[in-house]
């Protein structure tokens, strides 16, 4: 296992680029089973959750190959069944019941487990797609759907649940009849998805809102399309130019989709401007304040940038909290921080986080995705070293992270464990 070695202390300064969205990827790489023909994506990002769908994609019967940051994908003979050894390791690959459910009316999938941020369950997947005809059995952990084709239907989800919004406009999308989706996810990746569908001639409308309306068709063919900049990967890179009171600017950053974020860093004076060229600037505007967060569906404050924004928030004048109303166990990070001196409490699930003049570096542990992202950040500004171990977690979703780093300045390193 690899971890990643940064000596703090340094004002980053320069450009980073911003990469394609991960979470706007894998849902659209799944979607690809949709069409006949071949697509070509580009803009994808060389992540670890994207070689997963990959292979997923190989295994349901779709070649695909991976140049530089473009993906073609071509269905040759679907088949039916997503294994546990490859689900285990990625719960978005619970996304292809819709696909197999529309076209090929079954599907087996591994259940998806829970993971370090909480149980995650699909119940709200299942219960939608029954609701257009399929059925399903729970054995020895898969997931057995079957239907006799996808009948339209109108849908409430109880919660707006991206993947659930996801699979439902994939199943949609080929299904007999209009469906219509109430209480969707309005993130912008359901967006991403939703134009790619219709750029391979599905009929969907009002993506980005809570209804969204399907038209089923009996055909989706091939298109060419670039995935949409990574929202949460920019996010983190905002906060790297805050924290270490430094100035980035961000090529291809998706600032209109980081509404939420933005007031919440303008709020502790932390300056973000979309500049001549088109970059977005960022930097301190003074003394960092302290804040008050709730994470909330989009385009509430992003779940995603829970992690990082409190690692701002440590080293921060005053102080400030941060209440996880998405996930039921997202603060794995905390403990990590305090290792670093971080002073924050944890009430049920309310992060109560006072500000200190200082963090210092030490021997810290990923335990998923953005808490790892969390820590590289702490570590940046922390005083001497700190060591993030099991970093395979920031490689599901941040590309090339130590490069982008050290180009701007940072002194950091990846070493064998
Ligand atoms: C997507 O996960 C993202 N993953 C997550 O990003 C993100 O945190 C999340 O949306 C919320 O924005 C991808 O897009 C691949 P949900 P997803 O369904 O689809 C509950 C990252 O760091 N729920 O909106 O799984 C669920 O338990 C990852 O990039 C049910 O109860 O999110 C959770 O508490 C982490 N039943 C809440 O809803 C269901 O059937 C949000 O889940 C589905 C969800």
């Amino acid at each position: 296992m690899d971890k990643l070695i940064i000596e703090g202390g340094v004002k980053l300064k320069g450009t980073i680029p911003v990469s394609g969205s991960k979470n706007a990827a894998l849902p659209i790489l799944i979607a690809c089973l949709l069409a006949q023909g071949t697509v070509r994506l580009t803009n994808v990002p060389r992540l670890r959750d994207i070689f997963t769908t990959l292979k997923l994609l190989n295994i349901l019967g779709c070649e695909t190959t991976f140049e530089d940051n473009t993906v073609t994908a071509r269905v040759t003979g679907l088949k039916p069944e997503a294994p546990y050894e490859l689900v285990k390791t990625m719960r978005a690959s619970v996304l292809c019941l819709g696909p197999l459910l529309g076209l090929l009316h079954e599907a087996k999938v591994a259940l998806p487990g829970g993971c370090a941020i909480g149980a995650r369950p699909v119940d709200l997947h299942l219960k939608a797609l029954e609701r257009m005809g399929a059925r399903f059995i729970l054995d020895s952990g898969y997931i057995h759907g079957i239907c006799g084709g996808l009948i339209g239907a109108r849908i409430v989800f109880d919660f707006p649940t991206v993947g659930g919004t996801e699979n439902l406009l994939m199943a949609a999308s080929v299904a007999k009849g209009c469906t219509i989706l109430e209480n969707c996810a309005r993130e912008p990746e359901v967006v991403d998805l939703a134009n790619f569908l219709n750029a391979c001639g599905a009929r969907i409308c009002g993506a980005g809102t809570s209804v969204i309306q399907v038209e089923g068709v009996r055909q989706l063919s091939a298109c060419e399309y670039r995935v949409m900049p990574d929202r949460i990967e920019a996010g983190t890179y905002l906060v790297a130019g805050a924290i270490t009171d430094g100035e980035l600017k961000l090529v291809d950053c998706p600032l209109d989709e980081l509404d939420a974020l933005v007031s919440k860093l303008r709020e502790m004076n932390v300056l973000v401007e979309r500049q001549e060229d088109g970059t977005v600037l960022v930097r301190r505007g003074g003394e960092l304040l302290g804040v008050d967060v709730t994470t909330q569906p989009h385009p509430g404050f992003p779940t995603d940038m829970q992690a990082q924004l409190m690692a701002l928030m440590c080293v921060a004048s005053g102080s400030g909290s941060i209440q996880e109303k998405i996930f039921e166990n997202r603060f794995m990070h905390v403990s990590e921080l305090g290792r670093m001196g971080a002073r924050i409490n944890l009430k049920d699930r309310t992060a109560m986080v006072r500000g200190v003049p200082q963090l210092v570096g030490a021997p810290v542990m990923a335990s998923d995705l953005r808490a790892s992202a969390s820590l590289v950040l702490a570590g940046l500004v922390a005083q001497g070293t700190t060591e993030v171990a099991r970093i395979y977690h920031l490689d599901r979703g941040y590309e090339r992270m130590e490069e982008k780093l050290s180009a701007v300045g940072a002194r950091i390193r990846r070493e064998k464990e």
